[in-house]
């Protein structure tokens, strides 16, 4: 194999982005500059979401009118709603997610991604109905009818509210869009790469999002929340932890919500998460999943930290996501509300001096095989 072949792409740069940067070595995340933790304690997700599609922290009358243009595109068209009921109850979110996303482009099918009106507001009705759609599926498939969004309500109380029909606590709201900035954008992941590849094929930005969607659901990426909820569930209480760690370790089983491409320290978003965990049960009673959580991380580090692998963004976030009352299917397309500011930020990089991705393969088959007609094979 020759030797400038990286599996997985690792280390290989796919772009130039001013977008985001990681520093694995120090555990360090910025947005265009800002550190992340910053933005957690000083700005909100619609503000991060702004900054990160448009390069800089808007004005205050800027940020006015991006506030008033999300809120006033969250409706999604009752035949999004139709397509949501069509889909059978019992699938993944995140496919209903993306199917509603594709569908979307059909309403909204300025397909000339030049036109920089257009795209503004294609970003725009993307990040404002996201959340809308997770909300809408979660309903429907318990059978029960979608709640419209309320304009008096921020972009996080609205989600709950959406969901379940009722003010949720204030802190809930506050832990949560720190969450949706924490996942709102992190360099070239898999889902960004995906997303980049067919935005640069001068696809609408529906195909892009949902093509992204695609990517995240996977367990290797944003799929890897799910299974940590579902790993310390298995668990069942604290004193099993250590052994069920032990076990899988020796079982070359990988530990979800555990490692990082980039991060050789523990990631600086699981550092944060459990700072919003600590919060939270403070305000609204403990989580046994934290507990259990807390004696993973320290039985797991024996093994893992000398090998540089630290909590992820997943390890803590479902935690979070569980005392609130949400489904575990649900983590996913949460992450992906919060993203989808990231891969559009992207999107717009991409189109400003776009080159087609073509990358080029190393052909380990054969050549000049003979055709065997079907009677003689
Ligand atoms: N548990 C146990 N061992 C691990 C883990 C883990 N979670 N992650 C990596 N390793 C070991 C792996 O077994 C291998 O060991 P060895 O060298 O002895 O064969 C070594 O570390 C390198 O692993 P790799 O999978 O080749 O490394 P990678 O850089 O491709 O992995 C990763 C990155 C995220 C895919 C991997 O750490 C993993 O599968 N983690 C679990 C899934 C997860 O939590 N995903 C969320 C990632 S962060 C959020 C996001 O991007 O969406």
């Amino acid at each position: 194999m020759p030797h400038d072949f990286m599996p997985g792409l690792a280390g290989v740069p796919a772009a130039t982005s001013s977008i985001s940067d990681v520093d694995g070595q120090r555990g360090i995340l910025e947005y265009r500059g800002i550190r992340v933790e910053t933005l957690c304690t000083s700005s909100s997700y619609l503000e991060t979401a702004y900054l990160l599609l448009f390069g800089y922290l808007p004005s205050a009358s800027e940020f006015q009118q991006w506030v008033t243009d999300i809120t006033h595109h969250r409706r999604i068209k009752f035949r999004i709603i139709d397509l949501l009921k069509s889909l059978p109850e019992s699938g993944h979110p995140m496919d209903a997610l993306q199917a509603a996303v594709a569908a979307l482009g059909m309403f909204y099918p300025g397909r000339n991604v030049k036109d920089v009106e257009n795209n503004y507001w294609s970003a725009v009705r993307l990040v404002a109905k996201l959340p809308t759609i997770v909300a809408a599926w979660a309903r429907l498939r318990h059978g029960d009818d979608p709640i419209p969004p309320r304009d008096d309500l921020g972009f996080s109380e609205n989600f709950f509210y959406m969901l379940a029909e009722s003010v949720a606590p204030p802190v809930w709201g506050e832990i949560f869009d720190d969450c949706l900035i924490l996942h709102a954008e992190h360099t070239m992941n898999a889902s960004t790469f995906t997303g980049l590849v067919t935005a640069s094929t001068l696809a609408d930005p529906y195909t892009v999002v949902a093509s992204s969607i695609g990517a995240l659901k996977g367990p290797l990426h944003g799929g890897a929340n799910e299974e940590v909820v579902v790993m310390l569930r298995e668990i069942g209480t604290v004193d099993k932890a250590r052994p069920y760690v032990e076990r899988a370790l020796q079982n070359k089983k990988k530990l979800m919500g555990f490692g990082h491409r980039v991060y050789k320290v523990k990631d600086p978003r699981a550092t944060v998460l459990q700072e919003l965990c600590r919060r939270l049960f403070k305000e609204c009673g403990n989580s046994p999943l934290y507990e259990i959580a807390l004696e993973v991380e320290a039985a797991a580090g024996a093994t893992l930290n000398s090998k540089g692998i630290y909590p992820n963004v997943d390890f803590y976030s479902g935690i979070i996501y569980d005392k609130m009352g949400i489904d575990v299917d649900l983590f996913t397309p949460l992450f992906a509300m919060s993203r989808v500011s990231g891969w559009l930020a992207h999107w717009l990089e991409q189109l400003r001096e776009n080159k087609l991705f073509r990358p080029d393969q190393i052909y380990s088959g054969e050549h000049n095989r003979p055709y065997v007609p079907i009677d003689k094979r």
